[in-house]
């Protein structure tokens, strides 16, 4: 009944063409999957025993971060975080949704195509993470026996860094090193989406609904601070097309709200001691009351599912603890966009659109940064552009 009335909500909205009908295509096909829809995340620990792992596997990514002697800062680091990250998902119910919010998305978009594109179904979604099960390889381990005829590489970060979509590709890269591509496939790949209407849509329709809960004397006055994880201005420097990426589905939104609020962009979860994109999101909280603006929503604009940054760093140390000490009246955090009709007609258009017009891979990817010395970013571009076959 439930998935009925999710299929339901979604078939109101003019880019989704799907009916109640394919609720009941989706229960008959248990069919052998014709294309695999591969949602590329980073993944979050399930309970707090992955945490430990899934810190030491981001330390000792140079892809994510870069450390003097990696091979021994990077654990030494991850060890000396897992008590107090075990914390903090303890104090956010024991573990990350992400797998949960994944899987939930990737079956209402493959119900979604299944009607939409009936001559590429049945669609079937892979869930790919970075640092925790089910892993990237699984994945592409699961599409080989599985036998599909296309599989599409989509990433779910909408805004492109070679710290985290990049990584992502650079592990189907490593995958594939010592092992043979499986020729009966047809690969493509999504790698970014950072100003698709509907995207742009769901931020709009999320910070409407929360505009409501201030009162309506005070309403136009609300400071929209839209916040993402912030970089490296190392990776800044070297040319990664992510602040930009996020400044425009900042302005996406912004057009597809119209509403007089002002607005910024701002910047969180700093780690250690060298300079990151700024300004950081919770010190803007605290410049903002001083000046007297004490109404304020946070937007996270660069995660398409609630994680530990929503959960813990904006909801319990910002909303909670930062906003009181700093005088601040009310703030609002907007939700994520989770299972959104809006956000699932999004994901549905996006590989649709894909699917039928290509392009298979696009240029922007086969670009690397100006000032890109990684061997890995070399030897992975030349792979996928073997790999898709342009
Ligand atoms: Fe961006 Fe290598 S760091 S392409």
């Amino acid at each position: 009944m439930k998935m009925i009335s999710i299929l339901a909500r979604m078939n109101s909205c003019k880019f989704a063409h799907v009916s109640i009908a394919a609720y009941s295509i989706q229960s008959k096909t248990l069919a052998k999957p014709k294309t695999a829809i591969v949602m590329l995340n980073m993944g979050g620990p399930q309970t707090t025993d992955q945490v430990g792992e899934y810190l030491l596997r981001i330390m000792t990514d140079r892809d994510m971060i870069q450390l003097p002697v990696q091979s021994k800062l990077g654990p030494w680091i991850a060890t000396r975080r897992t008590e107090e990250v075990k914390k903090k998902y303890s104090e956010i119910g024991g573990g990350s949704p992400i797998l949960k919010w994944t899987n939930t998305q990737g079956r209402m978009l493959t119900e979604a195509l299944d009607q939409m594109l009936p001559e590429t179904a049945p669609h079937k979604h892979y869930v790919a993470f970075r640092y925790v099960p089910p892993f990237t390889e699984d994945a592409f381990q699961e599409i080989e026996r599985d036998g599909v005829e296309r599989a599409v590489i989509f990433s779910q970060y909408p805004q492109y860094s070679c710290a985290t979509t990049g990584s992502s590709l650079n592990a189907i890269a490593d995958f594939y090193r010592n092992r043979e591509v499986p020729s009966g496939i047809k690969f493509s790949m999504i790698e970014r989406w950072p100003t698709h209407p509907l995207l742009a849509k769901v931020f709009a329709e999320r910070i409407k609904e929360k505009l409501q809960a201030f009162d309506s004397t005070i309403r136009n006055d609300v400071v929209i601070l839209f916040t993402a994880h912030s970089l490296p201005l190392k990776a800044v420097s070297r040319g990664d097309t992510y602040p930009h990426e996020v400044a425009a589905t900042v302005a996406a939104t912004m057009s597809s709200l119209q509403v007089p609020n002002s607005y910024r962009l701002v910047w969180q979860s700093k780690v250690g001691p060298l300079p990151w994109l700024q300004p950081y999101t919770d010190e803007a909280i605290k410049a903002y009351a001083k000046q007297g603006r004490k109404h304020l929503i946070l937007v996270p604009i660069a995660f398409v599912n609630e994680h530990i940054e929503t959960l813990h760093e904006l909801d319990i140390e910002y909303c909670d603890e930062l906003a009181k000490e700093a005088g601040v009246q009310q703030i609002e955090r907007v939700a994520t966009p989770n299972d959104h009709p809006v956000f699932i007609a999004a994901l549905a258009d996006v590989v649709a659109n894909h699917l039928k017009n290509g392009p298979r891979l696009s240029n922007q990817f086969l670009t690397r940064c100006p000032h890109c010395v990684s061997q890995r970013c070399l030897s992975s571009k030349s792979f996928f552009k073997k790999l898709i076959g342009i």
